[in-house]
């Protein structure tokens, strides 16, 4: 698709986010032919750099995160950007950073606010008072936005004064991951799975996003979040609604965002009345990753008197018509032995077997949508093991690799959103909605953990979290899907 000319600018342009991602992921599209000559790309911090300087960090990044560079391509991507020094917080400099944003009247603008939530107002309403919010504006927000339903509100309140809502992109790097995505070619292009995709034919559904790393430098950050702000409020719902909303009627934003805000509102309240039950917190210990000795949080941290979980594990249920009684075990951590996200649909018994047990058990059908790595879909099925020794059944997986059968590298979740954002898409973007359904439903469990006042459970780094994890789930008679474990 071809795009229009465009300013990006990128505050929080020094940040993790903007060096290790962002700007890996211009430079792909870059490569691609899909950022337009006169575009520009301009980083925004404090740190008193000049471009020079700038361009420098950028280069490197890329070099860094791309194997092989081409040095005409990489210099000609690095003309492109740009730097200025401001503070959100002082007037300094905006007047210039306006002007030099004006001198492209026709160019899409997206101020793309990679910053600290606490920063978001303040640079929405500079933005605003020198009128850089007209019609060709978009503001992207990076999660996470607020640390509850009230600061969340706040942020998108203020946001709202200065942008509509139609311009307003809050970013959710899991909806840009390709093997999301192809949930919905898989839900909706085959007639195979959407007559199933039910009670009274699904047992239920699991979703591991299991890291290797820890909290390491991001401490700061994190131990103010934790796993249930980090990634269940926002990625891991989001991967529940693409599993469980109903089909829209198009693929168009508000048909898609209709059906996933339903989900959201029709998930079944965890409190204090049952939070005990539903939800499982964990802290990692010192242990070995990869082979290697690693730190514990405490160590990272620098403190021994933190609660934040860096691990949890939740059975959550949605309170509609299609998946009462299906449970929905969820479950995320820093440290846990391998680097996988997965869902599992598992589907129910058969209800009758016409085979001699000694054929082997009858295990139920099982869809695995591995998102990263390997992307890859599986389907299990039974089928007799070959040869005349009797009727033996195996469960062997119908196996599809996206590595094996289209040959070509995923591209980051990140290339596909900022050019929907260029070209005015927000279907993978979340609504405000949304935003506040996802908060109304993980705030009451944040509030029944503090007022438990319980600690994390603590579990050694290169495992699969506290043992209570495993309890949750087999209390119920399931266990974790071996795939992911
Ligand atoms: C981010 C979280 O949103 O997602 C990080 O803040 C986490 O803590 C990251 O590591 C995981 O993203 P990905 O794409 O590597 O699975």
């Amino acid at each position: 698709l071809p795009t229009e000319p465009f300013d990006l600018v990128i505050f929080g342009g020094t940040g993790d986010l903007a060096v290790r991602k962002l700007l890996p992921a211009l430079y792909h599209r870059f490569v691609d032919g899909q950022i337009p000559a006169s575009s520009r790309i301009v980083g925004v911090a404090r740190e008193g750099l000049d471009d020079a300087g700038y361009r420098a960090q950028v280069r490197d990044a890329v070099e860094a995160s791309v194997p092989q560079t081409v040095a005409a391509t990489l210099d000609a991507f690095i003309g492109m950007i740009g730097y200025r020094s401001l503070d959100a917080r002082k007037a300094d400099g905006w007047e210039e950073f306006a002007a030099m944003v004006g001198e492209q009247p026709d160019h899409i603008r997206v101020f793309y606010l990679s910053t600290s939530p606490e920063l978001f107002v303040d640079i929405c309403e500079r933005l605003g008072s020198f009128g850089l919010n007209g019609p060709r504006s978009r503001v992207v927000l990076e999660k996470p936005i607020g640390r509850d339903l009230a600061s969340a509100n706040a942020i998108n309140d203020a946001v709202g004064r200065v942008f509509d809502e139609s311009q307003t992109y809050r970013i959710d790097h899991y909806l840009g991951k390709e093997t999301v995505q192809n949930l919905l070619a898989l839900r909706f292009g085959n007639a195979l799975f959407e007559p199933l995709w039910n009670s009274s034919h699904i047992d239920h559904v699991q979703i591991t996003v299991a890291e290797t790393v820890g909290v390491g430098h991001r401490a700061g950050y994190y131990d103010r979040a934790g796993a249930l702000r980090d990634m269940v409020q926002n990625h891991i719902l989001q991967l529940v609604c693409m599993v469980a909303m109903e089909p829209p009627s198009s693929l168009s934003p508000d048909a898609v965002r209709d059906e996933k805000l339903k989900v959201l509102r029709s998930l079944r309240p965890i409190n204090s009345s049952n939070a005990g039950q539903f939800t499982v917190r964990g802290q990692y210990r010192a242990g070995a990753a990869e082979g290697q000795g690693v730190p514990g949080y405490f160590d990272e941290l620098g403190s021994d008197q933190s609660k934040t979980e860096t691990f949890v594990a939740l059975k959550a249920e949605i309170g509609n018509w299609r998946w009462a009684g299906v449970p929905f075990y969820l479950r995320t951590g820093k440290r846990l032995p391998t680097r996988v996200s997965e869902i599992v649909v598992t589907f129910r018994q058969l209800p009758h077997s016409i085979f001699d047990p000694a054929s082997g058990p009858l295990m139920p059908n099982r869809l695995t949508l591995r998102l990263q790595p390997d992307e890859g879909v599986k389907l299990w099925l039974t089928i007799k093991h070959p040869g005349p020794g009797g009727l033996r059944l195996r469960h062997v997986p119908l196996d599809m690799s996206f590595a094996t059968a289209f040959g070509v590298q995923q591209p980051d979740a990140y290339e596909r959103l900022i050019l929907d954002v260029v070209r005015g898409n927000p279907t993978l973007f979340m609504r405000r909605d949304e935003v506040e359904a996802a908060w109304n439903w993980a705030g009451p469990i944040l509030e029944a953990w503090e007022a438990s006042g319980e600690t994390p459970k603590p579990y050694t780094a290169g495992t699969w979290g506290p043992s209570a994890a495993v309890a949750l789930i087999e209390r119920d008679g399931r266990t974790w899907a071996e795939d992911a474990s």
